[in-house]
């Protein structure tokens, strides 16, 4: 198709356009390709259909959002945070951060191999390394960072083979892109079509089968340990990316690996800015293997360090989660008790008892429609349009954590039900997508 100024208007006024149009249509300069989606974009946030990029104002309860553009302000109860625990404004790590600035100022300055290593960056690796049972960690500046940083550092080299799930976060899809391993994807939670791509690829030297511990786009997780023990039939190496488990999961927080007793886990990557609070990544394993990733990776070669406020961050965190066990179960006890009323809903639920939930739209309208009503309504959900999700497959995903009320609960609840009625949200049943398109 090609696009030009009178056929967008065209497209726009009959509701025809979609974000995606922009990415794969012909246009002479990519600068009419950005201007022609300005135009779009002004247009949705003029009809108030623009509810992403919000500003967030800090509070302790009730969230003070302003919409970017408009500068309209509205109060919202949180249902978009990935803070499980609640954490991040903890006392004790607040104070203790604060110590840490003013020892080691706010920045590493450097990349690790360079000048980006503090004592406080190895206290840190250690601590990470001991507190989940694996030999050494090595930190990265952000949890994509770590992913890609990973995953194209371990699998770089044309004989390699990498098994993975087809819902995989776009950190560990682009990590994949940019090592030159040879790609086998699985459908999601397959077992059937995993061992399938286990025997393809099992003519390769260097083999990795990958999966998340907690999928982020579905808030569900997959039968990990007998993927694990058909990865080991055909000798392959298993790296988890734990993001969404990390703090979540087990009784003391450790993750897939606590809550499901794991013993087979080669490669342990986890985020630093979700249950923790903070902003980092990190990637546990055999002491060679993170000694290799300090040379192979390039967010560790060309990248500065985590800072190294964040690197006390972590120790602040652990030391909380050793002595303060109530978060845990206070996540825990909201995850039983909105799974309840959700039930209660007929809502669509997923087995796994995680702090993600995710309704899926479909249609790009209708995602506009809805994430305009939970906004009109003073709920903070997060739509996620394309290109965060595959065209056409956009979804509302809604979070808990450990300080949301079961007053704020109840409320959500009286949203969603009237949602479900107005828009008949939960007729699409679980989340399913296309092999390949998945990008999230
Ligand atoms: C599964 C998964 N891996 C990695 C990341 C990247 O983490 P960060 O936001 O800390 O960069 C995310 C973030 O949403 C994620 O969901």
């Amino acid at each position: 198709m090609v696009l030009d100024k009178n056929e967008v208007e065209k497209l726009m006024s009959e509701d025809k356009l979609d974000m995606a149009d922009f990415l794969f249509s012909d246009f002479d300069d990519i600068f009419d390709k950005t201007s022609y989606y300005s135009m779009y974009k002004d247009a949705l946030i003029k009809e108030g259909y623009w509810t992403w990029e919000r500003v967030h104002y800090p509070d302790k309860k009730w969230g003070l959002i302003e919409n970017i553009y408009t500068h309209q302000k509205t109060k919202v109860i949180n249902f978009s945070s990935m803070s499980y625990l609640g954490i991040n404004f903890h006392p004790i790590l607040i104070e203790r951060c604060k110590k840490a600035i003013e020892k080691y100022g706010l920045s590493s300055t450097s990349a690790a191999m360079l000048d980006g290593i503090t004592d406080l960056h190895l206290k840190a690796e250690a601590r990470l390394a001991e507190f989940l049972g694996f030999e050494d960690s090595i930190l990265f500046s952000s949890g994509y960072a770590c992913m890609l940083g990973t995953t194209q550092g371990l699998l770089l080299n044309p004989k390699a083979a990498v098994v993975y799930d087809e819902y995989s976060h776009s950190s560990l899809q682009d990590g994949i892109k940019l090592a030159s391993a040879r790609r086998y994807i699985y459908k999601h939670n397959d077992l059937n079509d995993l061992e399938q791509k286990l025997i393809q690829a099992s003519k390769h030297s260097q083999k990795l089968l990958l999966t998340e511990g907690v999928f982020s786009i579905v808030g569900d997780i997959p039968e990990i340990a007998k993927i694990i023990s058909l990865a080991k039939k055909y000798n392959f190496r298993v790296m988890i990316d734990d993001a969404h488990g990390i703090g979540v999961l087990g009784k003391t927080g450790k993750g897939i690996i606590e809550e499901f007793s794991l013993k087979d886990v080669d490669i342990y990557s986890a985020v630093l800015s979700k249950a923790f609070g903070l902003t980092g990544g990190f990637t546990c394993s055999k002491k060679s293997v993170t000694d290799f990733l300090r040379l192979y990776s390039n967010p560790v070669i060309a990248s500065s360090n985590v800072s190294p406020v964040f690197c006390e961050g972590i120790l602040a965190v652990i030391d909380i989660l050793e002595s303060e066990p109530n978060h845990i179960k206070d996540l825990s006890n909201n995850i039983v008790y909105m799974r309840k009323m959700l039930a209660d809903l007929n809502f669509p639920l997923e087995k796994a008892a995680v702090p993600i939930f995710c309704i899926p739209i479909g249609d790009a309208t209708k995602l506009r429609k809805v994430s305009r009503f939970f906004y009109d309504n003073s709920i903070l959900i997060h739509p996620i349009p394309y290109p965060r999700a595959p065209k056409g497959r956009g979804c509302i995903r809604f979070c808990l954590n450990a300080n949301n009320t079961k007053e704020e609960i109840d409320i959500f609840i009286q949203i969603l039900k009237i949602a479900n009625d107005k828009f008949s949200l939960f007729n699409d049943g679980l989340f399913q997508v296309d092999r390949d398109e998945v990008h999230v």
